[in-house]
C-alpha cells in the first residue's frame, strides 16, 4: 500500500481554472473521502491523482515517487466508477481478468485465483459467468470493485460508485466498502457528494468547495468544528443553523434573545451564532422565544422548525411532548458548544472567554 500526496495541484480548462491549489496527503491505509456540491471538482482531483487527466501545475507523489507525468498504467492505482465501466460483452469472470491479462505477465492459474479470491469476498461468486446485463446495479458494482481487487494495486480510487444504487443497497455496500478497508488494508480515496457517505466512511474527509479545500480531519472533528459556514451547514441533516447577531463588548445580542449572550472578547461586530438541531432544547422559559411553525414527525424524534423574527431554525425533540404548530416556545442552548462565524468571511471565530 501507499501514501498518495497532493501538492498544490491546479487543474485548468482553457482559462477557466477549475481546481485551486490543492495540498493533500492521504496517508498509508487510510480512507480519504472528498466531499463537495456537484461540480466542484471532485472527479477531476480524482482522474488527475488516476492520470486520466493532465495535471496542469502542481505534483503529485505517489510512495514518494513522482508521478505527475505518468501515465495510468505506471501509477499502480485502480479506480471505480459511478457507472461501472464494465465491457457489456463480456462476463463478470472476464470484466475482471481483461486488465491483468493486458497489464501483467500473471499465469492463467495466478488470474484465476485472484479472480476467485476476490469474488469469494465480494460474494459474487456465483455469478461469475454472467454478462453485465443479466447483473443487478449492485451486483454490477461489486464486479466493477472486484476488477479493481484482482489488480491489487497501491491505492483505490472510488468516484461516487454507489450513486446509482437505491437507498437500501447503498447503505448495505457501504457497510460492505467499510468492511473490505478494514480486513484488506486498502489505501482509498472515495468521491462523494453525500456528507452522509463521507461521515460514515472517511477515517478523514475533505471537504472542497469550488475547486478549493475548505477542512480536512476526522468526520466528528468536522462536525463538531467547522472552519467556515459552508463546512457547517454542507456536513449534517437537517444543516445548522446560522444566526446573524451583533456583538459588542464580549455580548453577542439578538431582538429574540431573552438576554445577550456572553461570549468573548474580539468579535467582530457581525457575527453568526451556528446551532445544529440537537444542541437545542425547548423549554417555557428558555434564552430565547421563538414560534414554531413546522412539525415533522420521523420515528421517535420530531424536527421542529422554529422562528424567532426573520430567523429560522431546525430543533429536534422526543415525539412525546412534541409542541404545535403556531406555539410560542422557549429555546436553550448549550453556551459551551455555541459556535461563532464571522458574519462578513463566514470564518469561524475562536472566542477567547
Ligand atoms: N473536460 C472539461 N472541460 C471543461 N470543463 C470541465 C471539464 N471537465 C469538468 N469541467 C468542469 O470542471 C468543474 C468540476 O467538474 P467535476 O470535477 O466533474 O465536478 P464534481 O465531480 O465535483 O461534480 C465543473 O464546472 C465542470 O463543468
Ligand atoms: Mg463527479
Amino acid at each position: 500500500m501507499a501514501t498518495v500526496q497532493l501538492s498544490n495541484i491546479c487543474k485548468s480548462y482553457g482559462d477557466k481554472k477549475t481546481v485551486h491549489d490543492i495540498n493533500l496527503t492521504i496517508e498509508d491505509r487510510e480512507f480519504m473521502v472528498m466531499v463537495g456540491p456537484s461540480g466542484c471538482g471532485k472527479s477531476t482531483t480524482l482522474r488527475m491523482i488516476a492520470g486520466l487527466e493532465d495535471i496542469t501545475t502542481g505534483q503529485l507523489l505517489i510512495d514518494g515517487k513522482d508521478v505527475t507525468d505518468a501515465p495510468p498504467q505506471k501509477r499502480d492505482i485502480a479506480m471505480v466508477f459511478q457507472s461501472y465501466a464494465l465491457y457489456p460483452h463480456m462476463t463478470a469472470y472476464r470484466n475482471m481478468a481483461f486488465g491483468l491479462m493486458k497489464t501483467t505477465r500473471l499465469s492463467k492459474a495466478e488470474i484465476d485465483t485472484r479472480i476467485r479470491e476476490a469474488a469469494e469476498i465480494l460474494s459474487i461468486t456465483d455469478l461469475l459467468n454472467r454478462r453485465p446485463k443479466e447483473l443487478s446495479g449492485g451486483e454490477r458494482q461489486r464486479v466493477a470493485i472486484g476488477r479493481a481487487l484482482v489488480r491489487k494495486p497501491k491505492v483505490f480510487l472510488f468516484d461516487e460508485p454507489l450513486s446509482n444504487l437505491d437507498a437500501k443497497l447503498r447503505n448495505r455496500m457501504r457497510a460492505e466498502l467499510k468492511r473490505l478497508h478494514q480486513e484488506l488494508d486498502l489505501t482509498v480515496i472515495y468521491v462523494t457528494h453525500d456528507q452522509i457517505e463521507a461521515m460514515t466512511l472517511g477515517t478523514r474527509v475533505a471537504m472542497l468547495s469550488q475547486g478549493a479545500l475548505q477542512q480536512v480531519g476526522a468526520p466528528m472533528d468536522i462536525y463538531m468544528h467547522p472552519t467556515n459556514t459552508f463546512v457547517a451547514t454542507f456536513i449534517g441533516s437537517p444543516e445548522m443553523a446560522l444566526i446573524p447577531c451583533r456583538a459588542e463588548n464580549g455580548k453577542v445580542g439578538h431582538a429574540f434573545f431573552t438576554n445577550s449572550l456572553s461570549i468573548g472578547n474580539n468579535l467582530p461586530a457581525d457575527v453568526m451564532v451556528g446551532l445544529r438541531p440537537e444542541e437545542v432544547t425547548l423549554s417555557s422559559t428558555g434564552m430565547a422565544r421563538a414560534r414554531v411553525e413546522r412539525v415533522e414527525l420521523i420515528g421517535a424524534e420530531a424536527l421542529v422548525e422554529v422562528a424567532f423574527g426573520p430567523d429560522r431554525m431546525v430543533v429536534k425533540c422526543p415525539v412525546l411532548g412534541a409542541p404545535s404548530v403556531g406555539d410560542e416556545v422557549g429555546l436553550d442552548f448549550d453556551l459551551d458548544r455555541l459556535r461563532l462565524f464571522n458574519g462578513r468571511t463566514g470564518q469561524a471565530i475562536n472566542a477567547e472567554a
